[in-house]
């Protein structure tokens, strides 16, 4: 389970990846936004990330215009590794080495090809574990009081 969601800056780019997951046949959540009026991206932040932290959804894809605000937003909640990432490597290292659970596009940034690659490559990559799990421990780590 997929729990997507984007603000205005990502609606564009969400609805090609919504297209991309039934393509594929995987089953997700769409938070919105659902129109082109401006809203906040923190709000559809915390949706996805709630629905990861709770185990709702297994990992999470978060869309605003630059991919920034969602990353700082959704990085707020103990658990969630969400990596905005801009091309196929850092897709590819987001979940082999980060294991990241959101991935966070830029919608302005991105064509829905473009945008389309990048969340088969991080969909397809496998976490490599080993050393990378003793670094995320170390993060989980920082996130003790
Ligand atoms: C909305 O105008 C824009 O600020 C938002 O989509 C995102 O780029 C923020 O980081």
């Amino acid at each position: 389970m997929i729990a997507i969601a984007s603000d205005h800056g990502g609606l564009e780019l969400k609805t090609a990846i919504v297209e991309l997951l039934q393509q594929r046949n995987m089953a997700y959540v769409d938070h919105g936004t659902h129109g082109q009026d401006s809203v906040d991206y923190p709000d559809y932040a915390a949706l996805v990330a709630k629905a990861v932290t709770s185990g709702t959804a297994e990992a999470g894809i978060l869309i605003c215009g630059t991919g920034i605000g969602m990353s700082i937003a959704a990085n707020k909640f103990p658990g969630i590794r969400a990596a905005l990432v801009h091309d196929e490597f850092t897709a590819q290292m987001a979940h082999e080495h980060n294991n990241a659970n959101i991935l966070v596009l830029g919608g302005r940034l991105l064509s829905p090809e473009q945008g389309r690659k990048l969340v088969e490559v991080w969909l397809d990559a496998d976490y490599e574990g080993g050393r990378h799990q003793n670094r995320l421990d170390k993060i989980a780590a920082l996130e003790q009081p």
